[in-house]
């Protein structure tokens, strides 16, 4: 305390110490409080078309890379919207596509000619338009009454062709972080043994197929192509979010690329 001649408290002083150290305070916390920038692991597209541009050359680069060193390229393709206009700009690249074989991360319970069909949409916007094999193309053999045995077959078609390895699985990401057709709270998030499974929905209350974690991570590469305003919270949750995968099961992926865009995380 400051102590003046007469015993009493030079208060000025004294005032002008706290003052300082309650703006020094003030500053400091501001500083603590301020929310830091969030760092991302990835460096997100100024805009959709410089994202489905980079995907779309990505792709036939790897293609051209994988089936010279082993002849093939094994692709698991993502369903949704988002992937829809890089099949179609794939459609007009001059690939070997008698050395691609085509397989689905997940698929609707629905016919393939329904309009929710994701071997539909792949099939207008790419398939339809290049010349592949059709012994390279490996729809899930969609069985509207008893997804168990369509999800059995596929499981065995993918240990039979590719022996469930894949030189790429693509991947999109739900505005509720689900990724492929492993929504929140459902069963195939536990699954540890097969490749691709049923999965009953309850939001959708009907059923979906769905490769599994085990076989997603069985990818050489994994791209999450992720892009809208509408992704923005899930995204903060898979990227900084408490581990909780069982409500953000995109949390559990491990791309080996990430191709976002910039209102996806602003
Ligand atoms: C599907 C998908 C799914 C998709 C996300 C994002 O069948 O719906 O495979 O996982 O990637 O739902 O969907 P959008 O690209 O339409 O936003």
């Amino acid at each position: 305390m400051l102590k003046s001649e007469n015993g009493t408290y030079r208060a000025d002083s004294l005032g002008v110490h706290l003052k300082r150290a309650v703006i020094d305070s003030q500053l400091f916390f501001r500083t603590i409080r301020q929310p830091q920038p969030m760092t991302f692991p990835f460096e997100p597209y100024s805009s959709v078309e410089a994202l489905q541009q980079s995907v779309t050359d990505a792709f036939c680069e790897l293609a051209l890379q994988c089936i010279e060193r082993k002849g093939s390229f094994q692709v698991s393709l993502s369903g949704g919207s988002t992937p829809k206009r890089v099949y179609e700009m794939l459609a007009d690249r001059d690939l070997p596509w008698d050395k691609i074989h085509f397989y689905w991360g997940d698929e609707r319970n629905v016919p393939a000619d329904h309009q929710d069909s994701n071997y539909r949409m792949v099939n207008l916007a790419l398939l339809s338009k290049i010349r592949i094999p059709s012994e390279n193309v490996h729809p899930v053999p969609v069985n509207v009454e008893d997804p168990a045995s369509a999800a059995a077959e596929y499981n065995s078609t993918l240990q039979a062709t590719c022996d469930g390895k894949w030189d790429l699985v693509l991947l999109g990401m739900g505005d509720d972080a689900h990724t492929a057709s492993l929504f929140p709270e459902t069963k195939a998030l536990a699954e540890q043994q097969r490749l691709f499974v049923e999965n009953f929905v309850p939001k959708f209350d009907a059923f979906r197929y769905t490769m599994t974690y085990s076989a997603i991570a069985a990818g050489a590469e994994c791209w999450f192509i992720i892009t809208g305003q509408a992704k923005q919270d899930a995204l903060q949750q898979v990227l900084t979010g408490d581990a909780n995968p069982s409500l953000y099961p995109s949390q559990l992926i491990k791309p080996t690329r990430w191709f976002v865009d910039a209102a996806a995380t602003q």
